[in-house]
C-alpha cells in the first residue's frame, strides 16, 4: 500500500490550549484507520486538520505528496461525515444525498440523479430516493449521511463517530456494513471513535490518543496483546496489574520456554539451573542492577537478553520473552499486566497447570456468555479479575467459593 496521508510534527493551539502535540502519522491508501481516545483528547481536531477545516499551528499535512497548507477543504480529496450528521428532515432522501454535489457546478444536472442512485446503492438504500428523510430509522439516516459523503467519490472518507447515536444492535450491524463498503469502494477510511471495541473490530490500524498526543499506533492485535503503556492497556479492554521484580535476564535457550508443561505438579516451577546461576551471580555483583558479569554467558545475556525471569507478587516466578516487556529490558521493579481472559479458573477434573494457586471468589458479574470473577489470592495485593466463558455444563461460582486459578507466562505484559 502506498502512503496517502502524512502528518509531520503537527501542533494545534486553540489560543493557549495545546490541542494537538507533535503528531506524526502516516496513513496508507485503502487503509481503514481509526483514531481512538477519551473525550476531549483531540480526535475531532485531528480529523478537521486533515479535512482542512482547521489550519495547523505548526507542522505539515501532505495528501498524495502534496502539501495541503493552502488547500481549502473543498479542494482536498477528502470528505467528512460529521459527529452530529445533519440530515435535512424536510427534504427527501435523494435531495439530501444530492446536497453533497451542491458545490460541483461541473457536474451536469442530468447526471445527478444517476450519481444519487449509485451512492444510495452503495449504502444499501437503493430505491429509497423519494422517501422523506424524517421517515427513516436512525441507521438509515446514518447511511444517507454516508451516501452524501460518498457521492463525490473522495479518496479519503473522514468519519467522526458516525455510529455513536445508534443502539448497540444497529451499531454492530452498521460496523459490518461499513467494513464491507470500505472493501467494496476501496476508499481510505479514517474513523474517529471512543469505543475501543468498535476500533478493534473495524480497523487495519489504530492510533490511541491521550491529551493531544498519540500514545500508540498499531494493528488491533498488537495493540491489545502488546500495549506499550499502562494507559493504553487500560483504555483497550481490562487488565490486572501486579507488582513484580525482574530477577534475571538470559539469552534464549538458557532458560526454559514459557510454554505450559503438561503433567507438572500444581504450584511447582521446573528448576532452571542457568537462570538461578545468573540470578545468584548478578546479586553478588550488584544487587538489583544489570549484570556486568565476568562469564561469557552472563555477558552475552546482559548485552542482548531474550528471556526474563519475573517474580510476581503472590504468584511466583515467570519466564517471559523480552518482547513482552518494554525495550531495554533491565532488572528491577516492574508492573505486570494480565488480561482477565488469559487467567483461568480450573473446574473439577481439569488437569493441573504449570502455574496455579488457590483463591476465593470475591465478586461475580454475569454477562450471559461470560462471567467475570474477582478472585482473592494469598499475597496478591488486590483481587484478580478473571473472565470465563459460560460453557455448557460449567457452573457459575458464587461469592465465597474456593477455586483454583491458573495463569500462563506467555500472557504477561511488563510495564
Ligand atoms: N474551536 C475550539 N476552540 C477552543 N478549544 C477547542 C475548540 N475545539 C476543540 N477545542 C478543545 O480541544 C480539545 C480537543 O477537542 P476535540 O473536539 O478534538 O476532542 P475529541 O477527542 O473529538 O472529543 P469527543 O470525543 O468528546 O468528541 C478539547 O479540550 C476541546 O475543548
Ligand atoms: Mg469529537
Amino acid at each position: 500500500m502506498t502512503d496517502l496521508i502524512k502528518l509531520r510534527g503537527v501542533n494545534k493551539y486553540y489560543g493557549t490550549y495545546h490541542a494537538l502535540r507533535d503528531i506524526d502519522l502516516t496513513i496508507r491508501a485503502g487503509e481503514f484507520f481509526s483514531l481512538l481516545g477519551p473525550s476531549g483528547c483531540g480526535k475531532t481536531t485531528l480529523l478537521r486538520v486533515i479535512a482542512g477545516f482547521e489550519g495547523v499551528s505548526d507542522g505539515t499535512v501532505m495528501i498524495s505528496d502534496r502539501d495541503m497548507a493552502n488547500v481549502p477543504p473543498n479542494q482536498r480529496p477528502t470528505n467528512m461525515v460529521f459527529q452530529s450528521y445533519a440530515i435535512f428532515p424536510h427534504l427527501t432522501v435523494a435531495e439530501n444525498v444530492a446536497f453533497g454535489l451542491r458545490k460541483r457546478s461541473d457536474i451536469a444536472k442530468s447526471a445527478r440523479a444517476g450519481l444519487v442512485e449509485e451512492a444510495l446503492e452503495m449504502v444499501g438504500l437503493g430505491g429509497y430516493g423519494k422517501r422523506a428523510a424524517h421517515a427513516l430509522s436512525g441507521g438509515q439516516r446514518q447511511r444517507v449521511a454516508l451516501a452524501r459523503a460518498l457521492i463525490l467519490k473522495p479518496k479519503v472518507l473522514l468519519l467522526d463517530e458516525p455510529l455513536s447515536a445508534l443502539d448497540k444492535k444497529m451499531r454492530e450491524h452498521m460496523q459490518v456494513e461499513l467494513i464491507r463498503l470500505q472493501r467494496h469502494v476501496g476508499i481510505t477510511f479514517i474513523l474517529v471513535t471512543h469505543d475501543q471495541e468498535e476500533a478493534l473490530v473495524m480497523s487495519d490500524r489504530i492510533a490511541v490518543m491521550f491529551a493531544g498526543e498519540i500514545g500508540q499506533m498499531d494493528d488491533p492485535e498488537t495493540l491489545y496483546r502488546r500495549p506499550k503503556s499502562r494507559r493504553v492497556a487500560e483504555f483497550i479492554g481490562k487488565m490486572n496489574f501486579l507488582p513484580g521484580q525482574v530477577t534475571a535476564l538470559s539469552a534464549a535457550g538458557e532458560a526454559s520456554s514459557g510454554a505450559p508443561l503438561a503433567g507438572h505438579a500444581p504450584g511447582t516451577v521446573p528448576p532452571n539451573r542457568t537462570n538461578r546461576l545468573l540470578t545468584d551471580l548478578m546479586d553478588k555483583i550488584a544487587p538489583g542492577t544489570e549484570a556486568n558479569a565476568d562469564t561469557d554467558t552472563a555477558e552475552e545475556a546482559a548485552a542482548s537478553p531474550e528471556v526474563m525471569t519475573v517474580d510476581i507478587a503472590g504468584l511466583g516466578a515467570a519466564q517471559i520473552s523480552v518482547d513482552q516487556a518494554p525495550e531495554g529490558a533491565k532488572l528491577g521493579e516492574v508492573a505486570v499486566g494480565i488480561r482477565p481472559e488469559t487467567l483461568a479458573i480450573l473446574f473439577e477434573g481439569e488437569m493441573p497447570k504449570r502455574h496455579e494457586c488457590p483463591g476465593v471468589v470475591d465478586e461475580v458479574v454475569y454477562y450471559g456468555d461470560m462471567t467475570y470473577y474477582d478472585v482473592r489470592i494469598k499475597d496478591v495485593p488486590q483481587p484478580l479479575t478473571i473472565a470465563m466463558k459460560n460453557l455448557i455444563g460449567r457452573p457459575v461460582l458464587e461469592v465465597g467459593a474456593a477455586c483454583r486459578v491458573a495463569w500462563d507466562d506467555r500472557a504477561l505484559v511488563l510495564f
